[in-house]
């Protein structure tokens, strides 16, 4: 054989992965450049006040499908509070490509602990979680098999304003599966005050 018959595969070959690195390069200032948005309210330290939860460490399918939830109207639309309605703006703004970059980026970080919390009864906070909650989000394995996320490091306020939304049918899920149905069944179910409880309890009791 020939040098130039080796010469070639192995130039071509050089200039593939170059490219490839450059490419991932561009998509990674991409990131960047769009979650520096995102971050100005998302950011476990972020100066403006609202309830909006760091995303660091989520699965990225879990960012992908609530992203959607956004732009498909199934989260956002309640028109009294002004720092969702430009979160789901932000969302509807968003090309499925720089979806999936976005997804990517946080699935790679370290997940955070916020320690805000609320007031509640812990006690009967425990008893309903270790009831109704703990099976879906506390294991690993009830975490795979119903696909459901992690909350316990989320901000305390974050997590009472889902439980009331999905309780109120203002927070709609993809009718995919009968995990989420049954999530959405278990919210109706429980009280403001219950709500509360079981809050108080995740925040007072989990560490990550
Ligand atoms: C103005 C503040 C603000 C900005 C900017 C913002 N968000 Fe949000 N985001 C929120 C709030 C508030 C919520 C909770 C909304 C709710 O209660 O339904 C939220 C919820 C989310 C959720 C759902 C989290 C979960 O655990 O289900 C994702 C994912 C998300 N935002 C991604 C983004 C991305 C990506 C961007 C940038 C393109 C962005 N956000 C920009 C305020 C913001
Ligand atoms: C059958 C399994 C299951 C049970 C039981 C369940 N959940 Fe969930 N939960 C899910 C799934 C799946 C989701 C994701 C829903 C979606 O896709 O929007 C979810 C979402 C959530 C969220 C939103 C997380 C976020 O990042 O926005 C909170 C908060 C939550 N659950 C709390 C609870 C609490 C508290 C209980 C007990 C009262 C409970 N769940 C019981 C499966 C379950």
């Amino acid at each position: 054989m020939s040098i130039k018959m080796w010469l070639f595969p192995i130039l071509g070959a050089v200039t593939l992965s170059l490219f490839s690195c450059a490419s991932d390069r561009n998509s990674k200032k991409a990131a960047h450049e769009l979650v520096t948005q995102c971050d100005s309210c998302h950011r476990i330290d972020s100066k403006i006040s609202s309830i909006a939860p760091s995303l660091d460490g989520m699965p990225e399918s879990y960012i992908v499908e609530q992203l959607n939830n956004f732009r498909q109207s199934r989260r956002g639309t309640d028109p009294t509070d002004a720092v969702t309605r430009k979160m789901s703006q932000q969302a509807k703004a968003l090309s499925d490509e720089q979806v999936s970059l976005i997804g990517d980026y946080y699935s790679r970080r370290p997940r955070q602990l916020s320690n805000e919390s609320v007031v509640g009864d812990l006690e009967n906070g425990k008893q309903l979680y270790k009831e109704q909650c703990e099976g879906c989000h506390s294991s690993m394995l009830g975490r795979y098999f119903t696909k459901s996320p992690r909350i316990t490091h989320l901000r305390g306020p974050y997590l009472l304003a889902q439980l009331n939304q999905f309780s109120k049918g203002s927070r709609l899920v993809m009718d995919d599966s009968k995990h989420k149905e049954k999530m959405v069944a278990v919210a109706k179910k429980l009280s403001d005050r219950e709500q509360s409880n079981i809050v108080a309890f995740i925040k007072e009791h989990y560490t990550d």
